[in-house]
């Protein structure tokens, strides 16, 4: 294995050539087919920046239509896998159940696995953007016992999540606009990330020529580690420990420098990021915004502020060009909005999809593709033999 070159976390290998998503870390750039992400946030939709992703272009308002269209003839789940949900534990973390969900679809809609087939790859695309988040709506239904709501098809994409999840058979429901615009913004900001933890495993296992389900799936537990999607929900957690512990944001920053075991400043640093992440300045313009038009104060918000501004001074976070990420404001909006902490990651896996797919499809129709197979340093024992 001489020829072999050690790079543990692929922090100098590129495994791939692609067209999809572009970051330039040290000037905080992030575009998708060449758009910048701001001028997405602000002016697409999710829906319309999934079909970016997934086909290359920006749709015509026809072509929008007609994905629309196609999304919302499938989002319903097979009635015999809605009873699937009832095989979990009440208090099941939905991560798992989202991920089995998209596992379990690989099951009921066997004729759309064909990695080769055009039709087939374009109906599980189909299928997959329209039922994540019926699978993700009725993981929270589960875990809070209430029925699960069949979707409306005459209700938008982020607007019907909404209410699957939110809301209830008996009354109607009316779902907030800054509401489903902020939610739509934010699927929008998390919609690819070129070939982060999940993305790579999307790819890993479809290089296998797993199906989309399969591959899928698997990308949502690499999604759920907290050094990765699961963030969001670590950042929430570690905000609501420091203030349960007083509100000391000094004395927690001095136990993350010291490095004090399992004590890190969630939501900070990138492996990419070293100045600034674009997303995360968009997020947090969006934070206070909303949290005003909603009414609904926090004192979190005051407490994330607080950390941010020390940390940015320190040296130790300023010597490590570690700054705020994505996910260090996202969940106080998404606790505004009512999803309880164990949503985020799901929430982020929503977004995350269409980058996902796009990705997959990417690979699987790449004539330089082989499968993945990393090499490895063997560091063991040399020959020995079996006590005789
Ligand atoms: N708090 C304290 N120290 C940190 C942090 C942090 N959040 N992040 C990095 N460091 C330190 C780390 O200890 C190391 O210090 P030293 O050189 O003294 O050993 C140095 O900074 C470099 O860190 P690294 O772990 O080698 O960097 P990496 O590129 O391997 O890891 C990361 C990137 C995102 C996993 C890491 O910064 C981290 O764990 N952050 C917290 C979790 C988080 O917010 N993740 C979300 C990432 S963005 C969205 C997503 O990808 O899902």
């Amino acid at each position: 294995t001489d020829h072999v070159t050690l790079d543990p976390g692929f922090v100098n290998t590129a495994s791939c050539t692609s067209d999809i998503t572009f970051i330039d870390g040290d000037a905080g750039i992030l575009r998708y087919r060449g758009y910048p992400i701001a001028e997405l946030a602000e002016k697409s939709s999710f829906l319309e920046t999934s079909y970016l992703l997934i086909y290359g272009e920006l749709p015509t308002p026809a072509q929008l239509t007609e994905f629309t269209d196609k999304l919302s003839m499938h989002t319903l789940l097979h009635e015999e896998m809605r009873g699937f949900f009832n095989g979990f534990p009440r208090d099941a973390h939905p991560m798992p159940v989202l991920s089995s969900g998209v596992s379990a679809l690989s099951t009921w809609y066997q004729d759309s696995l064909d990695p080769f087939d055009p039709a087939q790859v374009e109906l599980s695309t189909i299928r997959l953007m329209a039922k994540l988040p019926t699978i993700a709506s009725y993981a929270y239904k589960k875990s809070i016992g209430q029925p699960l709501m069949y979707p409306d098809n005459s209700l938008g994409y982020v607007e019907n999540f909404l209410r699957l999840t939110f809301g209830v058979p008996t009354t109607p429901y009316e779902v907030d606009p800054v509401v489903a615009r902020t939610l739509d913004m934010l699927l929008i900001l998390h919609a690819d990330h070129e070939q982060n933890c999940s993305t790579s495993t999307v790819r890993l296992v479809g290089s296998g020529h797993a199906n989309l389900f399969a591959s899928v799936s698997s990308g949502i537990h690499a999604l759920s580690g907290p050094l990765h999607g699961g963030a969001n929900q670590a950042v929430l957690e570690m905000l609501a420990g420091i203030q349960e512990s007083g509100g000391d944001v000094r004395d927690f920053v001095r136990r993350v420098k010291d490095k004090e075991p399992g004590v890190k400043l969630m939501g900070f640093g990138h492996r990419v990021y070293k100045n600034f992440d674009p997303r995360s300045v968009i997020v947090k313009k969006a934070v206070r915004d909303v949290l005003d038009r909603m009414a609904k104060p926090d004192p979190l918000l005051d407490l994330a502020m607080q950390l941010e501004e020390i940390a940015l001074a320190d040296d130790y976070f300023v010597s490590r060009k570690l700054y705020p990420n994505v996910d260090f404001y996202t969940g106080l909006i998404y606790k505004a909005m009512g999803f309880p902490t164990k949503m985020y990651t799901v929430l982020f896996a929503l977004g995350r999809l269409p980058g996902w797919i796009a990705q997959w499809r990417e690979m699987i129709s790449d004539p330089a593709t082989k499968i993945g197979r990393p090499r490895q340093v063997y560091t063991g024992p040399t020959e020995r033999h079996y006590p005789a």
